[in-house]
């Protein structure tokens, strides 16, 4: 095997409640992540020979103009981690290049770090033929990062504990997303640290059955109406524009609209296909965020696709 190519979705939450602070510095949360058609590709390929060889070298590249350069190349980089923890189960694993072709925004609450870090897990485990099973996948995923699974498991699944244990939901409806791309990032500990600042005590994080039943059913209008992140206030907080962007969505037709994650992209769910066309219009628009993405969800899990040629 010459390369491995591993395609992986971006996520939006559907609802996220979040509880206080723990003694380990997480939140409890009850996470409903939902994968959108928004891909990463991860490849995996034996090392150039060169001089000095790392185990794991690493690359990026994609549409994604200034914002690349945010993505961390040295050992920092979740997917490169990702990569050296499935090497440390597999003795005879040996040098590899891996290449992250972005379009998920970075630090954009769309968990694009995590997708890659998930897409690296499985490219690899298929590249030096590592023999792991999901169940192993997923407890290596725990150990990167709450939203490192779910991009393993894909579709809707509600996450619990810090979001890392997840439950798969059977939901039969597909949705028409809107993606409002901000300018810069948020930092995830910066948002949920700002959530603790606002709501000091908060209780216990809970599901949403009224949302349960929106999925079940397929209901877009009722999904719309049901959207919920415990952390949009914070994210607005550190943020103020992005209240701006969601009444924009709003305005102009959206069945709902919330900030995905910890920020700072918003997201907005369409009655049609024709209708994300027209909410995205009106965002480019408005000129109150730096690019707008039409999608499907939900999307599948990350798997394998066959190498992109010239890549
Ligand atoms: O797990 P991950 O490394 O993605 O989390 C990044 C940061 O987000 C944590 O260091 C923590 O500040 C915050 N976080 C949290 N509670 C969670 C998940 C993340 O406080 N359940």
């Amino acid at each position: 095997m010459t390369a491995v190519t591993v395609r992986v979705p971006a996520k939006v939450n559907l609802q996220l409640a979040v509880g206080p602070v723990r003694g380990d510095g997480y939140h409890d949360l009850v996470n409903v992540f939902h994968a959108v058609a928004l891909f990463d590709e991860v490849t995996v390929r034996e090392a150039r020979p060169r001089a000095e060889r790392p185990l794991v070298g690493l690359s990026v590249s994609g549409d994604l103009g200034p914002h690349l350069a945010r993505v961390p190349l040295d050992d920092t980089n979740l997917a490169a981690r990702a990569a050296r923890l499935v090497a440390r189960e597999t003795p005879a694993a040996a040098p590899v290049d891996l290449h992250l072709h972005k379009r998920i925004p970075v630090a954009g609450g769309m968990a694009g770090g995590s997708a890659d870090a998930a897409g690296a897990l499985v490219a690899c485990n298929t590249f030096w033929s590592a023999g792991l099973s999901q169940g192993d996948l997923l407890a290596l995923a725990a150990e990167l990062g709450s939203d490192v699974a779910f991009p393993l498991v894909g579709g809707t699944a509600v996450g619990t504990g810090r979001g890392e244990v997840l439950t798969p939901v059977d939901s039969p409806g597909r949705y028409h997303w809107v993606f409002a791309l901000a300018e810069g990032g948020l930092s995830t500990p910066d948002v949920f640290a700002e959530y603790d600042r606002l709501r000091p005590g908060a209780p216990a994080p809970e599901g949403d059955p009224e949302l349960m039943a929106a999925l079940a059913a397929g209901d877009a209008a009722r999904l719309g109406a049901a959207l919920s992140n415990d952390l949009e206030p914070a994210a607005v907080s550190l943020r103020p524009d992005l209240a701006g962007v969601l009444d924009t969505g709003r305005a102009a037709g959206a069945l709902g609209a919330l900030v995905s994650g910890s920020g700072p992209t918003c997201a907005f769910l369409a009655a049609s296909a024709a209708g994300a066309v027209e909410i995205a219009a009106v965002l480019d628009a408005s000129g109150r965020c730096a690019a707008t993405v039409t999608t499907e969800g939900h999307a599948g899990r990350a798997e394998v696709v066959a190498p992109v040629a010239g890549r």
